[in-house]
């Protein structure tokens, strides 16, 4: 199956080349699709906060590379590069509060400095880390697209209506996927009817890049209003709720995309199945509930613009785009550690001990 995936990997969103960040626009697709060359740590940060790069373990892969183009800047200044170079992994960790991922890749390049030896070359150890960040979240995806593939498979061997929201794709991540590698999977093993993408507002994660990567793929998909997920889930028996994460915390509670927490109780109510899927790097065990994790709100414009007019300017706004769903609720947590059902504190331990799979 892992040959049959890698050939699935089709669509590419970060790519590191000629010492330069490429980053695939999301802010433009489906109508364009257009490349924003990064050569600064400044410009990097205004990547992730704009939203040209979303997605967890992608926001934490560019933030690798982003590190990286900050060293180099600090080297070339000469002076006390290391100090300077702690304010730009700053600017980065300040980009985005929500996904752990970047928090998780800034310390591994910190690791990654502090481990130099005598006569190593800095620039090309935190390259060789970038890129090690990046080609193992690819290597992660693989893995849980098998383990989520498998459980699809014993759960209910035929084609199936699987639900999925925001877009934890090929564009979210550094290989084909964390919830749409599975699908990818279980399109491959046909084990797919028609996927149902709720379209996700305010920023149309669903509608505009998780649908587009479907259809490129000639995956049957369906964009539905989130509001409509209830209702689908009543009468387009819907076996499966698959959705990506951006950090975990110890007790296996999930903060994703807003909406998620509306999904796994309407998921429950209809006896529908709820799966997470998420490599370990999005798993925060300094958290111990879902409480503690930030909630990023954003701009109140993402909701009250319509066509460039402000369709409210005496009313008040509030715009959190993410959302904890409770432990409780889910069926699978599916990490490229292995799988954890029905999560607890106890058991997210063991599994953070465990060795990666692959
Ligand atoms: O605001 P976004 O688009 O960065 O939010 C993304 C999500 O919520 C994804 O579901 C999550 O990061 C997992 S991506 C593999």
């Amino acid at each position: 199956m892992r040959e049959q995936l890698l050939a699935a990997e089709k669509i590419t969103a970060i790519e590191w080349r000629d010492g330069a960040l490429y980053l695939l626009d999301q802010r433009l697709l489906p109508f364009e699709e257009s490349w924003q060359a990064c050569h600064s740590v400044a410009a990097v940060a205004e990547a992730i906060r704009s939203m040209v790069v979303r997605g967890a373990p992608a926001i934490g892969i560019s933030a690798g590379y982003g590190a990286l183009l900050a060293a180099r800047a600090r080297l070339e200044a000469g002076g006390d590069w290391r100090a300077a170079l702690e304010v730009d992994l700053q600017l980065l960790a300040d980009s985005r509060p929500t996904a752990v991922n970047l928090s998780w890749a800034l310390n591994r390049m910190r690791d990654r400095l502090q481990r130099l030896k005598e006569g190593d070359d800095p620039l090309l150890a935190l390259e060789a880390e970038a890129q090690q960040i990046h080609q193992s979240d690819r290597e992660a995806n693989l893995t849980m697209a098998q383990l989520g593939v498998e459980l699809i498979r014993k759960h209910q061997g035929n084609a199936q209506n699987l639900m999925t929201h925001c877009n934890a794709g090929a564009l979210a991540t550094g290989g084909f996927g964390t919830a749409l590698g599975v699908i990818r999977g279980a399109h491959l093993e046909g084990l797919v009817e028609r996927i149902y993408a709720d379209e996700t507002r305010p920023w149309l994660q669903g509608s505009r890049l998780t649908a587009w990567e479907l259809a490129r793929d000639g995956i049957p998909v369906s964009v539905n209003a989130d509001s409509a997920a209830a209702h689908l889930m009543k009468t387009h028996g819907i076996t499966w709720v698959i959705v990506g994460a951006d950090r975990i915390s110890a007790n296996g509670d999930v903060a994703n995309k807003i909406g998620t927490y509306q999904l796994a109780i309407n998921a429950m109510h209809h006896g529908v199945r709820f799966m997470v899927v998420a490599p370990s790097s999005t798993i925060d065990m300094a958290l111990e509930s879902g409480e503690e994790i930030p909630i990023e709100v954003r701009d109140g414009r993402e909701l009250l613009e319509l066509e460039g007019r402000s369709m409210g300017d005496a009313v008040g706004v509030l715009n959190p785009v993410f959302d904890v769903t409770p432990a409780d609720l889910i069926d699978f947590i599916v990490t490229e550690k292995g799988v954890v059902e029905r999560p607890d504190a106890a058991k997210m331990a063991r599994l953070m001990c465990r060795k990666r799979l692959h």
